[in-house]
């Protein structure tokens, strides 16, 4: 299905273009689509909960999503994964960011192929740092549990809590 047919308004990302952290999740919610923002819903409340933990203020970042539109079950193909892979390719080569923040697998295994990092899995890796050297990009990816996480299930919110408190960006 063409991903402009689920979509009230594309969500592209937001925040600063100098950020030196970006965050990249997986794809915008019916909050989010109504408001063509990224993370202005319950993962997003969380989000801004745990930004502040790792001592970040949501200004100060770039937030954007693997996928730019709405899906109603949240559960992109490859398809669709890969035909918005170009814009987020240019979000990253725009705001060249030192530290890449992946939330969730999705978001962790996309990163990850397109930059050959191997990083395994989030239950594994989450809170580990993996070098990106390129000619176009130099950074640290670490990839994290996604926010909604421990919305479906509360046992994960201190783990969360203590990865984000536990960055040192
Ligand atoms: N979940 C995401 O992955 N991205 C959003 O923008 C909102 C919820």
């Amino acid at each position: 299905m063409s991903l402009s047919e689920t979509r009230k308004n594309p969500v592209p990302g937001e925040g600063d273009i100098n950020a030196k952290v970006m965050l990249v999740g997986l794809g915008p919610g019916y909050h989010e689509n109504l408001q063509g923002k990224p993370f202005v819903g319950s993962s997003g409340k969380f989000l801004d909960e745990l930004l502040k933990l790792a001592r970040l203020k949501r200004e100060d970042v770039y937030i954007t999503n693997v996928i730019k539109c709405y899906l109603p079950d949240n559960k992109p193909t490859l398809e669709q994964i890969k035909a918005c892979s170009p814009y987020l390719d240019q979000q990253i080569s725009l705001i060249n960011p030192e530290t890449l923040l992946t939330l969730g697998n999705i978001a962790t295994s996309s990163i990850s192929q397109k930059y050959n990092l191997g990083m395994g899995s989030i239950g594994k890796n989450h809170g580990s740092v993996f070098e990106v050297n390129t000619l176009q990009l130099q950074a640290r990816i670490i990839p994290m549990y996604h926010p909604a996480s421990a919305l479906y299930n509360p046992g994960m919110r201190e783990t969360l809590k203590d990865d984000w408190r536990d960055l040192r960006i």
